[in-house]
């Protein structure tokens, strides 16, 4: 199986390069400038060129707060650029694999999301990432949309890698405690895509593999509490110990507002794909060790 994945330097793009060649899978990452989601007429030629059995969008404009005073290129990126990949993948008869964000809901609902509970984004990003899954899904062909959550690995820029270096000068660090979410390993992410993707090409006209589904690590946290972990991770590699002190977000006030709860629900993943995730207790020391190393 060769899978297409967009992005090069992405940190899914980059785990499911890794991911895929320890697994035997042929994996093709494909970036600007020959796939660029904000020049839409990029797109089929490049997917055209790479020959892949599936596609994974992996790419997009990921920049939470930047978002916030760029809709226009957040939109262009995250909406019209992930409907021409699904136009591309329908065009070429292969499924596509599109990945969204748990920040399409308002965190408002006191239990982990389901697929079909209301979205409500709170910020331009999760507006943006919304306007993507309708136009993936309205593009039709074998099409899955996984909304992951609070993604770390090590490649990228991601929230372990922050807390990584601020642990080295810093004994504590003060860190948002009243936002829950499923922190994600890209390695796992990866794992779960690679054989999900194998699921849909072997079987690309079951109408069940279509649609929403949520693809997080099992476990909750806060920030606050993700950030201890890492800290404690640290701790087992011989680094002086660092401290996670809780704050609320009314103290750390960022351009674009967050769910207080956007934790995502898997078991529909699990029902129809039988893949689960693992959670980040188990999935963060292998990360943090390799960071840390
Ligand atoms: N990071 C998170 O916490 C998080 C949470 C929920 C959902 N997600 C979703 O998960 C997916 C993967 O996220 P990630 O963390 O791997 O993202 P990331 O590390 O920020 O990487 C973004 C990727 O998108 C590519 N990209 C950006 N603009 C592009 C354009 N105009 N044309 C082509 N490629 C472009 C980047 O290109 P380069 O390779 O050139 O840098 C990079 O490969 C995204 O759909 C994201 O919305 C992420």
């Amino acid at each position: 199986m060769r899978i297409v994945v967009t992005g090069t330097n992405g940190q899914v793009a980059l785990a499911m390069a890794e991911r895929g060649a320890e697994a035997g899978v042929e994996i093709v990452l494909v970036g600007r400038p020959q796939l660029d989601l904000a020049r839409p007429e990029t797109v089929l030629p490049a997917l055209t060129a790479a020959k892949g059995d599936v596609v994974v969008n992996a790419a997009a404009y990921t920049a939470v707060d930047q978002a916030e005073s760029d809709a226009a290129t957040a939109f262009a990126i995250n909406a019209t650029g992930a409907g021409a990949v699904a136009e591309a993948a329908r065009m070429l008869g292969v499924p596509l694999l599109h990945l969204s964000t748990d920040y399409v809901f308002d965190g408002a609902l006191d239990r982990p999301y389901r697929e079909d509970d209301a979205t409500g984004p709170m910020g331009v990003y999760g507006a943006s990432k919304l306007a993507g899954e309708a136009a993936v899904l309205a593009a039709g062909g074998a099409v899955a949309v996984f909304r992951t959550a609070w993604v770390y690995s090590p490649f990228g820029r991601n929230f372990v890698k922050t807390m990584i270096s601020l642990a080295a000068s810093r004994s504590e660090v003060s860190v948002v405690s009243d936002q829950l979410g499923r922190p994600t390993s890209a390695l796992d992410i990866a794992d779960t895509l690679i054989a999900a993707a194998a699921r849909m090409a072997r079987t690309p006209n079951d109408a069940r593999l279509s649609g929403i589904f949520h693809m997080a690590g099992a476990e909750d946290a806060s920030w606050c509490e993700l950030a201890q972990g890492v800290f404690d991770a640290l701790a087992t590699q011989g680094r002086a110990r660092c401290t996670a002190i809780p704050i609320p977000s009314s103290n750390y006030p960022t351009p674009a507002r967050r769910p207080a709860n956007s934790r995502l629900d898997g078991a529909k993943l699990s029902a129809v794909f039988g893949l689960t995730l693992p959670g980040w207790r188990a999935s963060l020391p292998q990360i943090v060790a390799r960071l840390a190393g």
